[in-house]
């Protein structure tokens, strides 16, 4: 596979290669710095990880035979969005980062858009399902986002992303507090408990049930996901009942 620099000097990208933050912001996606090191990362230390999260995602999400196809918001480089074909789901992804969909243009080959999750530019029910994957951790208004992708899918959500309740918190928060993980700068942890509380205050009036997993647990473990609210990652399919 080629490298990000090589990508996006052979092609036209979204945003020129001078260009190296993006209207001010301060959250990571939005300097170049660290989104064009993003795939490095999982492509290195991430792998095994990575490999556990899609299990974990895939088991919720096969669960609703309903689902053929996934609108996935906050897909980054597409790493989740190229991936959900292989396990037979029709997949489009939109994110908020040009930096990050520069890279997304070359590497995934369906439709893209760039959009705030908080304002999802598609009809009501254009889509089985929406996904968020390591996403949601950065969404200043989490209701109104679970209100539009509630709007938009049809039978459910599927979301993915790093829980509070891990050992590793204390790293990461020590990291962030000396400046060496500006990945987590401006992020907000859950765990299965608070998330389903976002998600019950968002979804009044809807029927859903809510299925969760948890991974990321230490090598030596000899288990690799389990529904105890304790690990790294969790995944959580939240499933309409009502349609
Ligand atoms: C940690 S990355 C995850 C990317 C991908 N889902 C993955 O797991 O590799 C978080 C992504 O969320 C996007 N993002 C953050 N806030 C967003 C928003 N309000 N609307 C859409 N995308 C957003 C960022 O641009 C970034 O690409």
């Amino acid at each position: 596979m080629k490298t990000t620099k090589e990508l996006t000097e052979s092609k036209t990208s979204l945003i020129s290669q001078q260009q190296v933050t993006w209207q001010g912001r301060d959250e990571w996606f939005f300097n170049r710095e660290y989104t064009d090191r993003y795939e490095d990362y999982y492509e290195g230390p991430y792998k095994e990880a990575e490999r556990d999260q899609k299990s974990v995602l895939e088991q919720l999400i096969k669960a609703d035979e309903r689902v053929e196809d996934i609108l996935e918001f906050g897909c980054g480089t597409t790493r989740f969005t190229r991936w959900w074909p292989d396990i037979g789901l029709e997949s489009t992804g939109g994110d908020i980062s040009p930096f990050m969909l520069s890279q997304a243009l070359y590497r995934f080959d369906g439709d893209l858009v760039m959009a705030d999750s908080h304002h999802l530019p598609f009809k009501d029910q254009s889509y089985d399902a929406v996904g968020f994957i390591t996403t949601f951790e950065y969404y200043k208004d989490p209701v109104q986002v679970l209100q539009e992708a509630a709007r938009v899918a049809k039978y459910g959500i599927i979301m993915g992303m790093m829980n509070r309740n891990t050992p590793k918190i204390i790293r990461r928060r020590a990291q962030q507090a000396v400046g060496k993980n500006q990945y987590y700068n401006t992020a907000t942890f859950y765990t299965p408990r608070t998330l389903r509380k976002i998600i019950d205050k968002a979804l009044q009036g809807r029927k859903y049930t809510l299925k969760w997993h948890c991974t990321g647990l230490p090598k030596w473990f000899p288990i690799k996901k389990w529904d105890v609210p304790v690990g790294d990652f969790f995944g959580m399919y939240i499933q309409f009942t009502d349609r």
